[in-house]
């Protein structure tokens, strides 16, 4: 039932703060400490693992590219991600003392599925994230934290990706709690923070309607870039594919710092960038992204600039200008992807594709 939206992606764009606090419901103590009651790995085995290595495909991958960020920082145990469809053939290096962690909105996913089946052959334990009851790749792992974002209809996956982002930020909180990497009241802090968001998120679609706008400039559009450092990296990505699969149109993502080496040369006049801009402040990615913005935009581009409110930097260089949500760096992903899912999702809309459906791709991927 779409319920008076004209799509489901819509609907969907909107059920994210619902999502979210889902996700989060009953896994975290009054005390902010967390309870992953369902990880049914032992905290000693929890303790010798030496590497995390994140196994997931197209959307999951990116959200899974956010996640290494937080759980290194929170852990310090090394994270790598890859996609599902890359592992196994490597020849990867897996012991029993390396923890895969994979994502999948639909556990059913056939490239992520061999990944975990060639690691747990390896001697891996594999904790899955998924938002499928019963699927399959949760009842091929050792555990399962599911995402509560209820059904996910359209191919385009929105709440699947936030909720993805905070089931990882509880396992990374969780391993962190466990092996004593961060104290008790810093743990306490984060979760807050991360508890926070979908009132958040909710104000971001509360003042959406700007982005709907600019969307009915593009129909004509032949192709949009997407900048973004760290966090703001994947999420990037993130707005590149949504672009790609319900648009059909040309878009690509790049750590803003890589301009130089190449990018920069596809800049021409009037092409729109949208970037990322970190928080300001302790940020100290935040100025490097603000020389960023002025570099694409004095070779004509049109910037579309996303960043946290009071930023008043980078309003000079901002042809478009969204304000996000004051959060800390690793949140950040959680309200900016929401402007670029709906950017994707209007800008289909207007050219009159099958927003939910798009052309030659399915919702679960079940062949390799
Ligand atoms: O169900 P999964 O999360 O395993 O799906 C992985 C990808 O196939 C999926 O995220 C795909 O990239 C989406 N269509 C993205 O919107």
């Amino acid at each position: 039932e779409k319920q008076g939206y004209d799509w489901f992606m819509r609907k969907e764009i909107y059920e994210q703060p619902q999502a979210v606090a889902d996700t989060l419901l009953g896994r975290y103590n009054e005390d902010g400490s967390l309870k992953l009651d369902e990880l049914h790995i032992p905290e000693a085995e929890l303790r010798t693992i030496d590497k995390i290595i994140i196994v997931a495909c197209g959307t999951a991958y990116y959200a899974g590219m956010v996640a290494k960020y937080a759980i290194e920082h929170w852990t310090r145990i090394a994270c790598e991600v890859e996609i599902a469809s890359e592992f196994r053939y490597r020849d990867p290096i897996i012991t029993p003392r390396t923890l895969v962690v994979t994502l999948s909105q639909s556990g059913e996913t056939a490239d992520t599925l061999m990944a975990i089946r060639h690691a747990r052959e390896q001697g891996a334990k594999v904790i899955a994230i998924c938002n499928t009851n019963g699927a399959t790749i949760p009842r091929e792992s050792d555990a399962v934290i599911y995402t509560h974002a209820g059904p996910e209809i359209g191919v385009a996956s929105t709440k699947g990706f936030l909720t993805q982002v905070a089931a990882c930020y509880l396992l990374g909180l969780y391993l962190a709690q466990v092996r004593g990497t961060k104290f008790g009241d810093e743990i306490a802090a984060i979760m807050g923070e991360l508890a926070a968001t979908p009132p958040l998120i909710q104000r971001v679609l509360d003042e959406i309607e700007p982005i709907k706008q600019l969307a009915a400039k593009y129909a004509e559009q032949k192709s949009v870039l997407f900048l973004g450092r760290h966090v703001g990296y994947p999420v990037a990505l993130e707005g590149a594919l949504k672009l790609k699969e319900i648009a059909y149109l040309h878009a690509e993502g790049f750590p803003a710092g890589e301009l130089k080496h190449g990018p920069i040369a596809l800049v021409e006049n009037q092409i729109p960038i949208f970037v990322v801009v970190p928080p300001q402040g302790r940020d100290q990615l935040h100025d490097k992204v603000t020389s960023n913005i002025q570099e694409v935009r004095a070779r004509g581009a049109f910037t579309i600039v996303l960043a946290e409110d009071d930023d008043e930097e980078v309003i000079p260089y901002a042809d478009f200008l969204f304000r996000l949500p004051k959060v800390s760096t690793l949140m950040q992903p959680l309200v900016a992807t929401v402007p670029l899912q709906m950017f994707a999702c209007e800008l289909a809309s207007l050219k009159g594709y099958d927003v939910d459906q798009p052309r030659n791709l399915a919702k679960s991927v079940t062949v390799e």
